[in-house]
């Protein structure tokens, strides 16, 4: 399904950005995640003293909308920035989510990666997880 409404994931994901918790890194993101059922979930990165605690955006929003029962999902948003706005790119999801993604989410889950609701760019996951390990494909 790719005639959702984009600019409106987009807004949840800027909006969602702000709840950040990132004193570390000073890096904030955010992901707004599209249930086939239609209903978004978000998600912020929130840091911790000890480093690899810390959780990505786009894992924070995967575990509310599957902690509610959701299984199916058409796309996500993401959109990162730097402290005071600076270095404002588009903001790719890490290998770690990529792989987490790859659990739950088919070839054609689109990945919106926004810096605006007017400026942003779409992947399919088969694009960006290409060949992505698989457990359940051993276990018979
Ligand atoms: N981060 C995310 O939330 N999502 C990504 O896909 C990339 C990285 C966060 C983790 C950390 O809090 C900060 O960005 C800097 O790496």
């Amino acid at each position: 399904m790719s005639d959702y409404n984009k600019e409106m994931l987009i807004n949840e994901a800027l909006r969602v950005r702000e709840n950040a918790y990132a004193p570390y890194s000073s890096f904030y993101v955010g992901a707004a995640l599209l249930t086939e059922s239609g209903r978004v979930f978000t998600g912020a990165n929130i840091e911790n003293s000890s480093f690899p605690v810390g959780f990505c955006a786009e894992r924070s929003a995967f575990a509310s909308a599957l902690s509610s029962g959701e299984r199916k999902f058409t796309a996500i948003c993401i959109t990162g920035r730097a402290k005071n706005n600076g270095l404002t790119d588009y903001c790719m999801p890490c290998g770690m989510c990529r792989q987490f993604m790859t659990e739950f989410c088919g070839q054609d889950f689109e990945i919106i990666t926004a810096k605006a609701p007017d400026d942003y760019k779409v992947y399919k996951l088969s694009q960006l997880m290409p060949g992505a390990f698989m457990l359940f494909g051993f276990m018979g």
